[in-house]
């Protein structure tokens, strides 16, 4: 591992280590799909450069940005763009509490505030999701000032020197919409792409390490070949999903693989040849 990113391992993880423990509950685990995506990442984090992950649904996104935090020791806040999310789910809100029989105003802290304070990863999900409106709060806390004044209080915060953004999209799907430029500007971006071969070997021997070799050759044969028409444009993206051969894997161990690849990988497909052709795949090696 590259010394600067060690060095700030170090120091993060004794920084954060009262409280850690919830961490290292969470595994780590993302395998890279090549020797440099991971490695990388983490150079980003101690440069202190916000992060924009963009894959398709089920590419480990989030399982790359749970294992930045468990590599640091450093704990994570998430926000999800998809749901009504405005200043306030960002920024926190101002409440009425009876102190000592005295009715006085107090200021709860959002996510942002508070990864912010705590030097926190802060974890964006479908960053563009959200309102065009919510995020340009955002801008003077994702570029090299790092400090935000709240509107609901005044106070002006300064970011902790290890507060760290992570955020992720699903680029094209329904609902999203382009990034706005200045917003996608503050990001260095990586593509986070479907594992496939011994990376893909290696995450399904890790989850399920009492499947028989013959059964993960035969799901990792069926990946390839999906993988393969997908980038024939034969199948949505989804059909090559990390996630959903997991799912299948899953249920191959207490149902037949066909009907497991059916309910977890071909019925999630809009379109009925798309869902035929799946199954077709999986016919060919399974006789
Ligand atoms: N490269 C990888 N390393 C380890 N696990 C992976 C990897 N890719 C996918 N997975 C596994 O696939 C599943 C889905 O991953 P994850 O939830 O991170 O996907 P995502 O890209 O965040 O998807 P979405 O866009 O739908 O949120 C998890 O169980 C995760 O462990
Ligand atoms: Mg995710």
């Amino acid at each position: 591992m590259n010394p600067i990113v060690e060095n700030e391992r170090i120091k993060r993880s004794r920084r954060n280590h009262a409280s850690s423990a919830e961490l290292l509950i969470q595994a780590g685990g993302y395998v890279s799909p090549n020797p440099y995506l991971w490695e990388d990442a983490l150079i980003s984090v101690v440069l202190k450069k916000p992060i924009l992950l963009k894959g398709p649904s089920g590419s480990g996104k989030t399982r790359l940005a749970q294992s930045i935090s468990h590599y640091f020791e450093q704990p994570m806040q998430s926000i999800n763009c998809s749901v009504d999310l405005d200043a306030e789910s960002l920024l926190g809100f101002k409440t009425i509490i009876s102190n000592h029989g005295e009715t006085v105003i107090e200021f709860v802290e959002g996510p942002v505030v508070q990864a912010m304070k705590k030097g926190h990863i802060l974890y964006i999900d479908e960053i563009n999701m959200a309102r065009p409106e919510t995020l340009p709060i955002l801008h003077s806390v994702l570029d090299h000032r790092r400090m935000l004044t709240n509107p609901f209080t005044g106070e002006v915060i300064y970011a902790h020197e290890d507060f760290t953004v992570i955020s992720a999209i699903n680029e094209g799907y329904v609902g999203t919409s382009p990034m706005n430029e200045a917003l996608k500007n503050r990001f260095v971006s990586f593509t986070v792409p479907y594992l496939s071969g011994n990376q893909l070997r290696e995450v399904i021997e890790g989850i399920y390490p009492d499947t028989s070799k013959e059964k993960v050759e035969t799901f990792l044969h069926i990946s390839h070949d999906l993988k393969q028409q997908v980038m024939n444009g034969l199948l949505s993206d989804e059909a090559a999903s990390v996630r959903s051969l997991l799912d299948a894997m899953g249920l191959a161990a207490h149902i037949p693989v066909k009907r497991a690849i059916q309910y977890a990988i071909a019925e999630k497909l809009d379109d009925q040849i798309e869902r035929r052709l799946v199954m077709e795949l999986v016919d060919t090696w399974l006789k």
